[in-house]
This record gives structure tokens, sequence and C-alpha cells, in this order.
């Protein structure tokens, strides 16, 4: 996609291009391992790109959610349900596309943000043995 749309943007000298990562692009997760593997690509190659076309009048970002209640989390309604951290996807949008221009690499959300910032203060290992113990429990679902 980047391929495709970077050579007109190029030529008008303006453009945007926003990626979907996700917060799981920090932490090397079991289980969800290629999705994850996926994130952290896609956060990486949006840094990569900005770095390269970001003065080019090209304005890249990489947007990293955490919860959305969308098709991706419906198997599970605790996570899927609405909340103080799992945003509408109405919501999300609206606060996610307000950031353009603002951050290059945001959580696209404040509680997402609050989020990040607390498993942060955490070692990987003890994040990646949480969520190894969350999905063992709730493996079946997830199937
Ligand atoms: N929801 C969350 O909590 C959350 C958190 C962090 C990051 N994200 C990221 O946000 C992005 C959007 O996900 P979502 O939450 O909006 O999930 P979603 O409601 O399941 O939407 C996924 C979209 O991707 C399309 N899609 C899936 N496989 C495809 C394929 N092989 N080729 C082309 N299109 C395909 C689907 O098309 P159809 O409708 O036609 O099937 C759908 O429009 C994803 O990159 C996801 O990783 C989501």
């Amino acid at each position: 996609m980047t391929k495709l749309v970077l050579p007109g943007m190029l030529e008008r000298k303006k453009g945007a291009i926003i990626n979907i990562s996700s917060e799981v692009a920090y932490f090397s997760l079991p289980y969800l391992q290629l999705y994850s593997a996926t994130k952290s690509f896609v956060s990486s190659f949006t840094r990569a790109i900005d770095t390269e076309y970001g003065s080019s009048g090209i304005t890249v970002q990489c947007i990293e959610p955490a919860g959305v209640s969308t098709n991706l989390n419906a198997f599970d309604e605790r996570i899927h349900r609405p909340g103080f951290f799992t945003a509408t996807p109405d919501h999300f949008a609206t606060s996610a596309v307000a950031t353009l221009g603002y951050a290059k690499s945001t959580t696209g959300y404040w509680t997402h943000g609050l989020q990040l910032s607390f498993l942060q203060l955490f070692p990987e290992w003890f994040i990646v043995m949480c969520f190894r113990y969350m999905v063992e429990f709730n493996q079946k679902k997830l199937k």
C-alpha cells in the first residue's frame, strides 16, 4: 500500500500515511506471536518511512491502539464491551484522527495511552508472563 500511494504523494508534496499497529507491538506475545510480530513490523516500518519521507510534505503516523470494540475482539464479551479502556470504534476514530499532524506515534486514545504507560513500568518478561497465563486461562475461547 505504501509503495502504491507514496509516488503520488511525493509528486504532490503532500499526503498522509496512517498505519494501524497495536499496543502489542511493544511485547512479544506468546500464542499471538504472529500478530504481535506483525504489529512490531508495522511500528518499525512506519518509523523508518517517516524518517525517510517525513520532510517531503508527507505526514506519516503510526497508531498503536489497545482495546477497541470491534469484530477483532468479539470472541470475548469482557474485552469487547466498551468501557474505560475499551473504546467504541466511533470514539476511537474521532480521537485518533484528531492526533494526525501532532503525534507521529500514538495509541490514539487517552486511556490507551494511560494503559501503555502503566504496562511499560514493568519489564517485558513480566508482561509476557502475565499475558501467557491470561491466554492459557482463556485458551478455549481464543481457539
Ligand atoms: N480492535 C482492537 O482492539 C485493536 C487493537 C489494536 C489494534 N487493532 C488493529 O486495528 C486494525 C483494524 O482492526 P479492527 O479492530 O477494526 O478489526 P475488524 O473489525 O475485524 O476489522 C478488520 C478489517 O480488516 C479487513 N480484513 C481482514 N482480513 C483481510 C484480508 N486478508 N484482506 C483484506 N482485508 C482484510 C476486514 O475486512 P472484512 O470486513 O471484509 O472482513 C475488516 O474490514 C487491525 O490492524 C488491528 O490489528 C485493533
